[in-house]
C-alpha cells in the first residue's frame, strides 16, 4: 500500500470521530531536518537479548499495553512513515532478536484489547521523538503490501498470528499522532485484518482507545470484520458512500490500568526534544548570543537525490515553501 492521507477535521469531539474527510494523495512531508543530532542515550543491550540502537529485526508482537513493538522507519532522518513502508523495522519496548528499543517517551498512550480474534494496542505518540513530522499521514504496514509479500517482508508475527496491520499517522486526529496495531488468527484472520482500507486509518479499521490517557490492558468482543460499519453496509475502497464515522469501540471488559513503561535509556541521536533540550542548555550556558535553535522542515532536503518511487511530485511541492503553507491549510 502506497500511502494513505485522509484528514479528520473534527475531532476536538472525541469519542464520535465524525469526519470531515479530505483525501489528498501523496506520500506525505520530508521528515524535518536534522540539524542537531541529540546525544544517544545511556541504553545497552541486555545481555544475550540480540537487540541494538541498530537493529534491522522484524519480530512483531503485542503482549501488553507495556510489552509490544511497533513497525517504524530504520532510517528517520531520511525516510518518512510511507518511504519505510519496505523496509521498516521493529521498535520494541523489551526488545529482542535484533529489533531495537522503543525510544524513551515515544508512546504517550497505549490501550491494549485482548479479542477471541486478534489482540491490538491502539494509542498516541510523540512525533518529535522519532523525527517524524507532525503532519505526516503515515502508511499502512502489513503482511500483504501491493505485491502480496508484505509491506515489509519477512516480518515475524509471534505468538501464533497469522496476519496484522499497523497504521501510524499525524492525520487521523491532528494535533494528536496515533498508532495502531492488530495481529490476528483464527479462521476469521483476514477478515479481522484485512489491508485493503489503506485510506481509512486507525479510526475507522481498527476501532479502540485513541482517547484515554494512561495505559490499559482489556479484554474485549472482536466487534465487526475490517470495513464492516454496520449489520448491512461493508465498504470497500472506491465505493461510495464513503463512511464518514467510525464504528464504536468494540465492548471491552476486566479493564486493568497499569503504569507507563519506565524510562530504559533509550534516545536516538534523531530525537529532536532531546536535541532541543541540549542546545537551549548550552545555549543558556554561553548567554545571550542569539542562537536559533528552530528545525526547519523545508526547502532543501535530499528528496530529489532518493529517487522517491511514488508521487514524488507532491512528496517534492511539500518540500517547497508552497507545499508547507499546503501541508498547514491540511492541518487545519
Ligand atoms: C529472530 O529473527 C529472525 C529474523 O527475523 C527470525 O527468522 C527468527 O524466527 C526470530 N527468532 C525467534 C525466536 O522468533
Ligand atoms: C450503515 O453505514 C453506512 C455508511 O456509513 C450508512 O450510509 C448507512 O446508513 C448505515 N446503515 C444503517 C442501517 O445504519
Amino acid at each position: 500500500m502506497f500511502f494513505k492521507v485522509l484528514t479528520f477535521a473534527s475531532t476536538a469531539l472525541l469519542g464520535s470521530h465524525i469526519a470531515n474527510a479530505q483525501v489528498i494523495t501523496g506520500d506525505g512531508p520530508r521528515p524535518p531536518a536534522l540539524t542537531t543530532p541529540a546525544k544517544e542515550g545511556s541504553w545497552t543491550p541486555p545481555a544475550g537479548s540480540g537487540a541494538s540502537l541498530t537493529g534491522m529485526g522484524r519480530d512483531l508482537y503485542i503482549n501488553s499495553a507495556t510489552d509490544f513493538c511497533l513497525l517504524m522507519p530504520p532510517d528517520p532522518v531520511n525516510q518518512n512513515l510511507v518511504d519505510a513502508e519496505a523496509v521498516a523495522v521493529s521498535y520494541c519496548i523489551k526488545p529482542t532478536n535484533g529489533t531495537r528499543p522503543m525510544p524513551d517517551g515515544f508512546i504517550k498512550t497505549a490501550h491494549y484489547r485482548e479479542t477471541a480474534d486478534y489482540v491490538q494496542i491502539s494509542g498516541t505518540y510523540d512525533p518529535a521523538i522519532m523525527n517524524l513530522a507532525a503532519n505526516d499521514c503515515g502508511g499502512e504496514y502489513d503482511n500483504h503490501g501491493a505485491e502480496g509479500v508484505g509491506n515489509p517482508v519477512g516480518v515475524n508475527i509471534k505468538n501464533g498470528y497469522t496476519n496484522f496491520f499497523e497504521f501510524i499517522g499525524g492525520c487521523d486526529i491532528p494535533g494528536n499522532a496515533v498508532f495502531c496495531l492488530r495481529t490476528c488468527k483464527g479462521d476469521q484472520s483476514y477478515p479481522y485484518c484485512r489491508n485493503s482500507l489503506d485510506l481509512m486509518g486507525c479510526l475507522f479499521t481498527m476501532p479502540g482507545d485513541y482517547d484515554t490517557p494512561g495505559f490499559t490492558n482489556c479484554q474485549a468482543d472482536p466487534g465487526l470484520v475490517v470495513g464492516a460499519f454496520n449489520a448491512t453496509y461493508t465498504f470497500s475502497q472506491g465505493m461510495t458512500p464513503t463512511p464518514t464515522i467510525a464504528p464504536p469501540a468494540p465492548q471491552s471488559s476486566q479493564c486493568t490500568t497499569t503504569a507507563s513503561p519506565t524510562a530504559s535509556g533509550v534516545t536516538y541521536t534523531w530525537n529532536q526534544e532531546a536535541a532541543a533540550a541540549q542546545t537551549a542548555a548550552t545555549t543558556t550556558t554561553s548567554s545571550a548570543r542569539g542562537t536559533s535553535t528552530g528545525q526547519s522542515s523545508s526547502g532543501t532536503n535530499s528528496n530529489a537525490a532518493k529517487g522517491d518511487s511514488h508521487l514524488g511530485a507532491l512528496g517534492l511541492l511539500v518540500t517547497s515553501t508552497l507545499g508547507a503553507l499546503i501541508a498547514a491549510v491540511i492541518v487545519l
